[in-house]
């Protein structure tokens, strides 16, 4: 079987194709010869780079079927397209459809169409970044185009599918999770009798992760695993859902001494320690140093949070008490502000994590002070393609920011620099031509920043210096007909 993907450029034919060849790994590519050059980071392994002579060779051979120029470029398919139990996926113009047909009548074929132009715009020039404007308007013409041959040739394609915003935000709504899972489908000695060696062959350091609710399990755990050569444990104390069996144990301080001592009592191991964002992060995450953790990592789920399902009147997670850990993209904030105050606080390095999906999270991350990131959710919902495109995504960084010389460079870039803001807050002016002293500021004020002092005649209005935190407050509520304090930001 062939499975032809068909639709104009940047309307995510790639992406599609990328997911298919990650979930199902029997899928094997067609392979196209080009005279196009090779692109700097091109990871494609379905084209074959040749001059120009050479790819005229091929065609005079009869080697290459659905030979076509695209953008100045040629073009040829390298296999048969003839019907074989094989499948084979490959992306296929629609000038080239009717010819494939012809060749093999059972191609399933899908077309990606769109009547937002905006969106192929934005996809093209933010998400894309590969094109000059000019060539983006050129490929806007060709596809609108492209899309008409598409719709024309309708009856040829097994399905045509419309790419809109509304599509777009519905993928969107999937980068976060509730869940509420309580085990694993893999049995610990699976990691232990394979997958520690697997990674291990890969030349990768390899960090077990183990639950610290149960000391004994768990210093049982690490004996298992110590003789194998771990390069660390990390040791998770609590989730948002295990609090329901275990209590709050992510603010136990004296639960978090036990863990560490009996740990230490059977491994030389580095320990990392995991946890979630709470009001007492930071003293548990400095109890955590003091007591020998080696890093934290944070957060784990943040929660726990709920979601109910509306036509039952239940609660969607099947959990006693229906709560669940909240993990993704609606989390990343509060796991970077987390981070940020860890790595003000600790001289240990911080694991970031929490709601990662791009390489400007990564970026984000190691500039609030992590020397390392971890990801969950977005591989698990998107598949391990997410750490290619970040992997690349973070090379073009490099080679566009070209003061910083590698990752270590941004590991707390942004602490001064938030130090600064809070420090060198700028206070409100008071015009005090137009202030009246009616003291409606005051009230507003928070911080016991703006004092009223007592004239004959008119009040003043100060601004106590060290207790303004610059949240402007006090300029939305002066009258507009006062309109007599103004930001100085
Ligand atoms: C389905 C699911 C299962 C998880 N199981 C564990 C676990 O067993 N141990 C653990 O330390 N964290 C577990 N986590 C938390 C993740 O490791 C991670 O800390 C958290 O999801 C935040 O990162 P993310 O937004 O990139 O997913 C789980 C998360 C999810 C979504
Ligand atoms: S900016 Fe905020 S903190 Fe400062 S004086 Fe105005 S209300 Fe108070
Ligand atoms: S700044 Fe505005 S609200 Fe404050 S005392 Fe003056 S007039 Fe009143």
């Amino acid at each position: 079987m062939i499975i032809a993907l068909s639709g104009p450029s940047g309307i995510g034919k790639g992406f599609i194709k990328e997911q298919l060849l990650q979930v199902y790994p029997f899928i094997e590519e067609l392979i196209w010869l080009t005279t196009r050059p090779f692109r700097p980071n091109e990871q494609h392994s379905n084209r074959i780079h040749v001059s120009l002579p050479i790819f005229n060779q091929c065609v005079e051979s009869g080697e290459l079927v659905l030979t076509q120029k695209i953008y100045g470029h040629h073009y040829g398919l390298k296999e048969d397209l003839l019907p074989s139990s094989r499948v084979r996926l490959t992306e296929l113009h629609p000038d080239n459809l009717e010819k494939a047909f012809k060749i093999n009548p059972t191609i399933l074929a899908i077309g990606f169409v769109t009547f937002d132009f905006a969106l192929l715009h934005k996809r093209l020039s933010i998400l894309r970044n590969t094109e000059s404007v000019a060539e983006i308007e050129q490929r806007i013409a060709v596809a609108k185009i492209e899309i008409e041959t598409i719709l024309r040739q309708r009856s040829l394609f097994a399905s045509v599918i419309e790419v809109s915003e509304a599509s777009e935000s519905s993928v969107f709504d999937q980068d976060s999770m509730l869940n509420c899972e309580w085990g694993n489908e893999t049995p610990w000695r699976e990691w232990q009798d394979h997958g520690v060696s697997q990674v291990k062959n890969t030349g990768c350091s390899i960090v077990i992760s183990l639950s610290g609710r149960d000391l004994d399990s768990c210093c049982n755990l690490i004996r298992s695993f110590d003789k194998l050569g771990i390069d660390a444990y990390e040791i998770n104390i609590f989730c948002s859902h295990s609090g329901v069996l275990h209590g709050n144990l992510n603010v136990d301080a004296f639960h978090l001494q036990q863990l560490m001592k009996k740990v230490h009592g059977v491994t030389t191991t580095p320990i990392w320690i995991k946890l979630s964002y709470s009001n007492l992060l930071v003293q548990m995450a400095r109890e955590a140093e003091n007591l020998g953790a080696d890093a934290i990592v944070c957060t784990n789920s943040i929660g726990p949070g709920m979601l109910i399902d509306t036509k039952t009147a239940k609660p969607k997670l099947g959990i006693k008490g229906g709560g669940g850990g909240v993990t993704g993209r609606a989390i990343f904030p509060i796991a970077l502000w987390c981070v940020h105050q860890l790595s003000q606080a600790l001289t240990i390095p911080i694991v970031g994590c929490g709601g990662i999906s791009t390489a400007d999270h990564v970026i984000q991350m190691l500039m609030a002070g992590a020397s390392a990131v971890q990801l969950y959710t977005a591989p698990a919902l998107k598949g391990p393609v997410v750490f290619k495109r970040i992997t690349n995504s973070l090379q073009n960084f490099f080679a566009k920011q070209t003061e910083y010389a590698s990752v270590t460079d941004l590991i707390g870039l942004i602490a001064n620099k938030a130090r600064e803001h809070v420090f060198s807050s700028p206070l409100p002016v008071v015009i005090e031509e137009k202030c009246t002293g009616c003291g409606v500021c005051t009230y507003a004020c928070a911080f016991d920043a703006l004092e009223l002092i007592h004239r004959p005649g008119k009040n003043a209005l100060a601004v106590i210096t060290d207790n303004c935190n610059s949240c402007n407050a006090c300029v939305g509520v002066c009258p507009p007909k006062f309109n007599a304090i103004e930001e100085s930001f």
